[in-house]
């Protein structure tokens, strides 16, 4: 290879030290050349480029193709280099370059105008990059032989989909205290650079707090970072975070949030009159989290599930803290009357909640 590009070097390029500088003159000579090799005999011998590379914008995985197009070739060389660090990679018709993801192709275009006269022919030297990877993101030299050296530049960019890097990106579970501020974040990389927003996964809007504080439903917040002031029980949840750019396909990561609080216990119905011999449900409804122990009492004794008695507990699926809990006493009976409490504890404390039973007089029909 480093021989090979030694041999080139010579045969085929002026000088390396003005590679960009290069780029100026090259796009001088075209201009020139183009206006007036038709009016001015004297440059009738002088090869020169058709039209400009043009930049190719490709995702990564997929195949480019850099056309230079060139106007009398004559038995000048022609050859493909990478612009960054002068590698070779083609010159005429012989790759140079040992990877099988670039190749040349050379098209005649003699049959594009039958009358055209043999000088005005023009060739066209294809590089192609196939499997196209990061690596490749870069500009191309299109070189002619001649003295001093003819070049042009193509430059080729290389587009990723996006990626959630794992710093910088909250992990699985965000728990704070009911009150806090809660940050939730996730970054992305790719090009162009991805978007990146938030979405609830099972709802349809985020809780945000209002300019005036209380919490109003979005769709959807951009942004890497979620910031959520003096987090309420109800913004608790798995939220997920999308990357996306015009790469597919888009990318997401769920984060979810736990609201820590302390128990309160509330039954609906404190009072409950029941006619005696038929069935009656005592219910109370617990907030928590963490999960608490729940328990129903009687006279300072834990009532069990069993007998007459029947102990029943579920959970709400979309807000997670919520608890209902039920106690069912069939076939009421005299001594079943009085006070039940119903208790919820967890590592944040403990609340109760306190229901009386009263008979009802059932009237003979
Ligand atoms: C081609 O891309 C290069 C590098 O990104 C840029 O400097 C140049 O202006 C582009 N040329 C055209 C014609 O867009
Ligand atoms: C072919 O080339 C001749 C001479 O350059 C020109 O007059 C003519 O218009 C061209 N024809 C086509 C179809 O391009
Ligand atoms: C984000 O929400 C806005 C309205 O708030 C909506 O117009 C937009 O389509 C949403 N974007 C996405 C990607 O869901
Ligand atoms: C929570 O965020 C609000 C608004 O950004 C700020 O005023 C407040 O000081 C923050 N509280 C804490 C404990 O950081
Ligand atoms: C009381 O509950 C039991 C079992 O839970 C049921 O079989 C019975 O039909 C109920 N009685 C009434 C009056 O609802």
């Amino acid at each position: 290879m480093r021989v090979a590009r030694l041999l080139l070097c010579c045969v085929l390029l002026e000088d390396y030290s003005t590679n960009l500088g290069g780029t100026a003159i090259t796009s001088d000579a075209m201009r020139q050349d183009g206006s007036s090799s038709a009016t001015n005999p004297t440059l009738s011998d002088v090869p020169s480029f058709s039209e400009p590379i043009g930049n190719v914008t490709a995702a990564i995985g997929k195949e480019v193709a850099l056309s230079c197009t060139i106007r009398k070739v004559g038995n000048y060389k022609v050859g493909w280099l990478r612009a960054e660090d002068q590698t070779i990679l083609s010159m005429g018709d012989r790759k140079v370059i040992q990877s099988t993801r670039f190749f040349v192709t050379l098209e005649n275009a003699k049959t594009k105008n039958q009358t055209q006269s043999r000088e005005d022919e023009e060739a066209t030297w294809q590089l192609h990059i196939r499997g196209l990877k990061e690596a490749d993101r870069g500009c191309y030299m299109c070189q002619l032989n001649t003295k001093p050296m003819l070049s042009q530049l193509g430059c080729v960019d290389v587009l990723v989909p996006p990626d959630i890097l794992s710093s910088g990106t909250s992990d699985g579970e965000v728990s704070v205290l009911e009150g806090e501020n809660a940050t939730l974040s996730c970054k992305a990389s790719g090009r162009p650079p991805p978007r990146v927003f938030w979405r609830r996964e099972k709802s349809d809007f985020i809780l945000v707090r209002g300019v005036h504080d209380p919490l109003i439903q979005v769709d959807n917040l951009s942004g890497e970072r979620l910031e959520l002031t003096r987090v309420d029980r109800r913004q608790m949840g798995a939220y997920l975070c999308i990357a996306r750019n015009e790469v597919p396909p888009a990318v997401s990561k769920r984060v979810n949030l736990k609201v820590n609080f302390p128990p309160s216990a509330k039954a609906p119905n404190q009072l409950l009159s029941s006619p005696l011999d038929t069935n009656v449900s005592l219910i109370c409804l617990i907030e928590a989290y963490p999960k608490t122990i729940n328990l129903w009492m009687r006279k300072e004794q834990v009532i069990m599930s069993g007998g007459r008695y029947e102990i029943d507990e579920r959970g709400d699926p979309d807000e997670e803290w919520k608890t209902t809990i039920v106690l069912k006493i069939r076939r009421l009976e005299k001594a079943d009357l009085g006070e039940y409490t119903c208790s919820a504890s967890s590592s944040m404390g403990k609340a109760e909640a306190t229901l009386r039973v009263y008979g009802k007089l059932s009237l003979p029909a």
